[in-house]
């Protein structure tokens, strides 16, 4: 059998840090080890409590000076939009038009897909992000592509065809009758094929018909453990748009729900202009929220309202996401960062370090009801590691040995860490990514 063995300090979630004080939601261990066996942890806990249970010629691979994490979980994220990243002036939906469509087109090539697919594994590897629910483009080529790719790396990953049939251009859209066939013969080749899942992907209200969005509900509701992934609420001109659509709807998330799109697993990105009234009808139907401060500041979309969302009193599931191309890192610690200033931003209320790990760990792994398999390090859960370096950079060597608590130390990582950070990332119980250097 396949094994392996990490030592090193290691942090994990054993609670949720926005119902309890941060720092009790937290197991710090300070000399850990963490003994892997065909991709699943069997054992973790001190490193001289367990060092008698290490397999003879297993080679334990030792991390000192580092921090070792579950992988991140990025739940909002466009792969063919890898391209698309960092390009001038627009907002949502002037940037989709000038931006996003003509480059999606181009996912119609196999070879383009495949490319881009590989280019952009590779980045969340880099950057310690072990799952993320990922939108494709609406040709079936772009998701058989992604899933070829992450199936050779093993990680987990969720992702769907988008949807499309009208308000596009001609070579982007299909029909809802192409569309749900289309998505029916993924579902069938992908979804549950080793670690990979399928998520029915409407891509907004604006480009899906009615009869669309009934078919994606009807494929939704078609298996118990599918997901869904759309975005919600994310810019004022979209939103106006929405309503002249659909004027009969309560509200933009009523849109999706008469479609039968709201409920467990259905994923929402962006959700910033939220009514009290949809956060209740999120926490009721344990639906999910995709937060994604790099883009929402990068195109102007506004100030997603985080504590609200998960008030205690009807806690919405949230997990942060990249949205690449409009976001603007691949790191979740950038985007942590981003979510952080946020929140000040947005209310009263301030990120805690802990919890924005929280959000990109086990706290998104909640989110994607995937959380007894992925987003804490714990007996019986895949073995999806990343080891943060805290002195990656001068300044951040500097920084990190002032501080005087772990909490202190997430936050300089979340505040100053991006891909520099990330000494190595595991996945599947192997290494798959290490970085090389180290500026001086
Ligand atoms: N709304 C509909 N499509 C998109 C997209 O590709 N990116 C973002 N940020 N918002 C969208
Ligand atoms: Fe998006």
């Amino acid at each position: 059998s396949r094994t392996a063995a990490l030592r090193g300090r290691f942090v994990t979630f054993t609670g949720n840090p926005f119902t309890m004080p941060p720092e009790d939601s937290l197991h710090v261990e300070e000399d850990g080890l963490i003994l892997i066996e065909n991709g699943k942890i069997t054992q973790c806990g001190a490193y001289d409590t367990l060092r008698a249970h290490i397999p003879a010629g297993v080679n334990v691979t030792h991390y000192p000076d580092s921090l070792i994490s579950a992988g991140f979980i990025d739940t909002h994220v466009h792969y063919p939009q890898l391209p698309v990243i960092a390009s001038w002036g627009e907002q949502l939906l002037e940037w989709l038009q000038h931006y996003v469509f003509p480059t999606e087109a181009k996912f119609s090539n196999p070879e383009v897909a495949q490319t881009i697919a590989r280019a952009f594994l590779q980045e969340l590897l880099r950057n310690g992000t072990t799952t993320a629910a990922v939108y494709c483009t609406v040709h079936p080529e772009s998701v058989t592509a992604f899933f070829q790719e992450s199936e050779k790396l093993g990680t987990r990953m969720i992702a769907g065809k988008v949807l499309m049939d009208r308000n596009a251009p001609d070579t982007l859209r299909d029909t809802a009758q192409r569309g749900f066939d289309e998505s029916q013969k993924l579902i069938d080749t992908w979804h549950g094929k080793g670690r990979q899942l399928y998520a029915v992907t409407p891509r907004f209200a604006i480009t899906s018909t009615p009869e669309q969005l009934d078919c994606a509900g009807a494929l939704f509701q078609s298996r118990d453990d599918l997901f869904m992934q759309t975005h919600l609420a994310e810019n004022e001109d979209e939103i106006a748009f929405v309503k002249t659509l659909f004027p009969d709807r309560a509200s933009y998330l009523d849109v999706y729900d008469k479609a039968g799109l709201v409920g467990p697993r259905a994923i929402f990105g962006h959700a910033i202009h939220l009514h009290e009234h949809d956060f209740q009808r999120c926490h009721d139907t344990e639906c999910s929220l995709a937060h994604c401060p790099t883009s929402n500041l990068f195109l102007g979309s506004g100030a997603f309202r985080l504590f609200d969302a998960v008030d205690p009193r009807r806690p919405v599931h949230v997990g942060l996401g990249t949205d690449i191309g409009a976001g603007t890192s691949f790191s979740l610690l950038s985007t942590m960062g981003e979510a952080y200033k946020v929140s000040l931003m947005a209310g009263k209320q301030r990120l805690h370090a802990i919890q924005a790990f929280w959000l990109a760990t086990a706290g998104a792994a909640k989110a994607l009801h995937l959380e007894n398999k992925i987003g804490t390090i714990a007996p019986g859960m895949e073995a999806d590691l990343c080891v943060l370096d805290p002195s990656a950079t001068p300044l951040l060597a500097l920084r990190s040995r002032d501080c005087s608590s772990l909490a202190d130390l997430l936050f300089v990582l979340m505040t100053l860490g991006d891909d520099r950070c990330i000494k190595a990332t595991w996945v599947d119980g192997r290494m798959v990514y290490a970085r090389a250097d180290r500026e001086a």
